[in-house]
Parts: C-alpha cells; structure tokens; sequence
C-alpha cells in the first residue's frame, strides 16, 4: 500500500489550515512534519506547539520526522501532543533499539532514518524492530533541494531486504521527490512518498492530485488501504 505525505515545511504558515485542508482534498492521506533542531541540521523549524494545534484539526496521519539530537528528550511530548508516527535518525543514535522500543511503548508507530552518507547496511539490522524506514534522498535540513541519484540504489537495496524477509516495513523517501521522479522511486520499491516544495507550490490541490495519479500509474498496489497494524 501506498501513502502520500506532504511535508507541511514548504506550506504557507499564514495560512497552515487551507493548505492542509487542500493536501486532504487533494486525496493525501499522511502530513510529514519536519522538526529540526539547528544543531543536528543547520536549520531551525517548528515543535511541539504547531503539532499540537494541527492534530486537533486534522485526520491526517501525523508523520513526525525528527532532525535533532537526543531524540529520546522529546518523544513524550511528540507522541502526547499528536504524532502517528515518529522518525528518529539512526546518526543520532546511541542505542536504537531502546529508543525505537521507547516509542512504541509510548503508542506511536517508529521509525528510522538514514542520511545519503549511511550505508544501507546500517538500517538493515533493524528491519524486523521497525515499522518505516526512511531514505534521505537528500541532505537533511531544508526543501527545494535536488534528488540525489545515489539514493535509487539504496531504496532499491532496502526494499529488497524486507521483500525478501517478508517484513511488514513501510519504505519511505524525503527530499527531492517531484512530478517527474516520483514514479520511478515507487517502482524501485517506496511506498511512502513525502514531498513538500512540488505540492505546496502553485496549487496544492491539483498538486496533489497529479502525485496521487502518478503513483497509481506507476503499478503501485492497493493505494491508501489501511495501514498494517
Ligand atoms: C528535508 C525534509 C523534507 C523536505 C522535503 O530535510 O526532511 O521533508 O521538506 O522537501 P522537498 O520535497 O521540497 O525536497
Ligand atoms: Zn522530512
């Protein structure tokens, strides 16, 4: 199954509600939330506040993408004020398991994510702990950015390991994913696809709209069935 997820970093703050209203009526069924923390990446984003105001207005599936170190400071408070989900990054992590294992005794679905300079190795250990794996497809830290090549061979790597060990992982990939690539990242195995400047610039609605018709084109299955529990 394939899931849509706007990042709400390239929205129009001044009027967060019409574009998450659009994103949904444009048939998105996530909303990825970037938090960065200027120390992890060179940028600074938004928190808890903005999370907590925006899980009171929307059905959307909270995807909480966590850019910061010590990620386990705020997991509580993520997970309390409304994430579905929450992705920390394995580069911050000194002991995964236990902090993958802190979310979902928290009730939150986890995830874990890796930088285009991690080796697809490294995930690979983690695989049956988790419920999502994020390639970063390009240097964490702001939208806009270009699509780093290198990251086909790293979704397709993963893809295959949890093909082939038969594993209930969702496959996400962030950064540089536009019009015009994004059938391709399905094919070689995403089936969470998160884009942020192609939705939110121009009109959000149709945006959406094209995405949601490119990825079915693209043999993706069983679009927006319900998530595995
Ligand atoms: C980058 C963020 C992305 C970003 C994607 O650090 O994690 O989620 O918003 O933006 P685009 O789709 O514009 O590359
Ligand atoms: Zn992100």
């Amino acid at each position: 199954m394939i899931h849509f997820a706007p990042s709400i970093l390239s929205a129009d703050f001044t009027q967060l509600q019409k574009d998450i209203d659009d994103v949904q009526r444009g048939g998105a069924d996530y909303l990825h939330f970037d938090v960065m923390d200027g120390i992890f990446v060179p940028a600074i984003s938004f928190g808890m506040p903005v999370l907590k105001c925006i899980a009171k207005k929307t059905e959307l599936f909270l995807d909480v993408h966590l850019m910061i170190v010590e990620p386990e400071r705020y997991l509580e408070e993520f997970i309390k004020d409304g994430a579905d989900l929450v992705t920390v990054h394995l580069e911050t992590l000194k002991e995964p398991e236990k902090v993958i294992k802190q979310i979902h005794d928290l009730g939150a679905k986890a995830g874990l994510a890796i930088n285009p300079e991690t080796p697809a190795e490294q995930i690979r250990p983690y695989l049956t702990m988790i419920d999502m794996a994020l390639v970063m497809c390009v240097h964490p830290g702001f939208g806009e950015q270009a699509y780093l090549p290198s990251s086909d061979e790293k979704i397709a790597q993963i893809a295959s390991w949890i093909r082939e060990d038969g594993l209930y992982v969702d496959l996400e990939i962030d950064g540089g994913i536009k019009m015009d690539n994004v059938e391709k990242a399905v094919s070689l195995g995403a089936n969470v696809i998160v884009a942020g400047s192609a939705v939110f610039h121009g009109d959000t609605v149709g945006n959406t709209e094209r995405f949601l018709e490119k990825i079915s084109k693209s043999g993706a299955q069983n679009l927006f069935c319900d998530r595995r529990s």
